[in-house]
């Protein structure tokens, strides 16, 4: 799938991270690629993230799934929307409408969380501290677009869902099937179905904290952290008040934490396992029986469909020329030579025929065996 008259540098240049864009229509054909009936099944289901939000009056109400069947033969009038999170990694063709935004490196995209809602529902004002493309479904959406938000913004008072206390809207569209939003990290938006039957889709897109990315590696780097790797002064010297931390101490003490910290190799190598580390492992492709490197050998040959796993996450770290770092699924798997240029091919797609020549490398197979065997590659989806 292609966007039609999208001009991805220029989107980059003066969209990305900067302001909201309304694309009309980029689809050569848009065809709505779930039905209300499957995206209602999937909140059923156990190992799926949903959330039913429904309104009365001035009142908000969240309940989270799995939600029982019987639940939408109850609801009534009043606005209500159902959110399912990670529907990408249940259908094929709700995976593919990642495939245009695939400008956008691997580690950054998220997954695509699918709404419904009846007339007049949503997710009430908010905001999200990631970039996110609305694309419509089905039915008709109303977007308003506020302003900046950040950890100051005022929020209303409610136990489980993030509404702006003020909302303003500066601009407003309808969107209809096909018709795309981008909005970037903190901008206040709210959408509002316009008759029933309303599907958005959210292709959303991650960015780590800065509380997320020291707090997370330094509970990685401590297991490896010695007591006996302690503060030493032979050197001191008398001071004129025992009450004060002397500044070299200081030095010291800081260089202590700045040092580890400043080990590039060591946090590129952490980044790497951290960022691919899925967020839904219940999607397991492993094979009952792993499969031997001779039958992967034939399989290449018959030019197979290989898939990634939708739950997967496939980046690399360039170390040389010749050497590179591929993470899968949380794991490190150091990589030279023809194995560095297999691993790249499968960092770029998510669906490939891998050219048969591979079948005469050794450590291409091997590699393919272990992402095949662990589940992260399988030649059967969709
Ligand atoms: C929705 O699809 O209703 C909500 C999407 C969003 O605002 O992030
Ligand atoms: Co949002």
């Amino acid at each position: 799938m292609q966007l039609n008259n999208f001009d991805t540098a220029a989107f980059l240049r003066d969209y990305w991270q900067k302001r909201p864009l309304l694309i009309r229509n980029p689809w050569r054909s848009w065809h709505n690629p779930l039905t209300p009936d499957e995206l209602a099944g999937l909140a059923c289901e156990d190992h799926v993230e949903s959330r039913l939000i429904t309104q009365s009056s001035d009142d908000w109400n969240a309940e989270h799934g799995p939600l029982p069947e019987a639940r939408f033969g109850e609801l009534g009038r009043t606005p209500w929307t159902l959110l399912v999170q990670a529907v990408d990694h249940h259908v094929p063709d709700v995976a593919a409408l990642i495939a245009p935004f695939r400008f956008i490196p691997n580690w950054r995209i998220d997954d695509v969380m699918v709404s419904y809602a009846s007339d007049g529902g949503g997710a009430g004002p908010h905001f999200d501290h990631y970039d996110v493309f609305l694309v419509q479904g089905l039915g008709q959406r109303r977007w308003q677009i506020g302003g900046m938000c950040d950890d100051q913004t005022a929020l209303r008072q409610h136990e489980d869902l993030l509404l702006l206390a003020n909302f303003e809207a500066v601009e407003e569209w309808v969107l209809n099937p096909g018709d795309m939003l981008y909005i970037p990290p903190g901008i206040a938006h709210n959408g509002i179905a316009v008759g029933t039957d309303c599907m958005t889709y959210s292709i959303g897109f991650r960015s780590p904290s800065r509380k997320e990315l020291i707090g997370h590696w330094c509970d990685d780097l401590l297991p490896g952290l010695g007591d006996d790797d302690r503060y030493r002064d032979p050197d001191m010297t008398l001071q004129d008040n025992p009450g004060e931390i002397p500044a070299m101490a200081l030095d010291r003490l800081h260089a202590m934490i700045m040092e580890k910290l400043a080990d590039r190799a060591e946090f590129a190598r952490w980044f790497g396992e951290y960022s691919s580390t899925p967020r839904y492992p219940e999607t397991n492709w492993s094979p009952e029986q792993p499969i031997e490197a001779e039958h992967l050998r034939h399989l290449l040959k018959s030019d197979q469909m290989l898939f990634r796993n939708p739950a997967s996450r496939f980046s690399f770290v360039r170390e040389d020329d010749r050497s590179l770092l591929l993470f899968v699924d949380g794991e490190c798997f150091p990589c030279e030579d023809e194995a560095a240029s297999f691993a790249e091919i499968l960092c770029a797609q998510d669906k490939f025929v891998i050219d048969p020549e591979w079948r005469t490398s050794d450590a291409a197979i091997k590699l393919l065996a272990k992402l095949y065997n662990r589940g992260s590659l399988s030649f059967d989806w969709g």
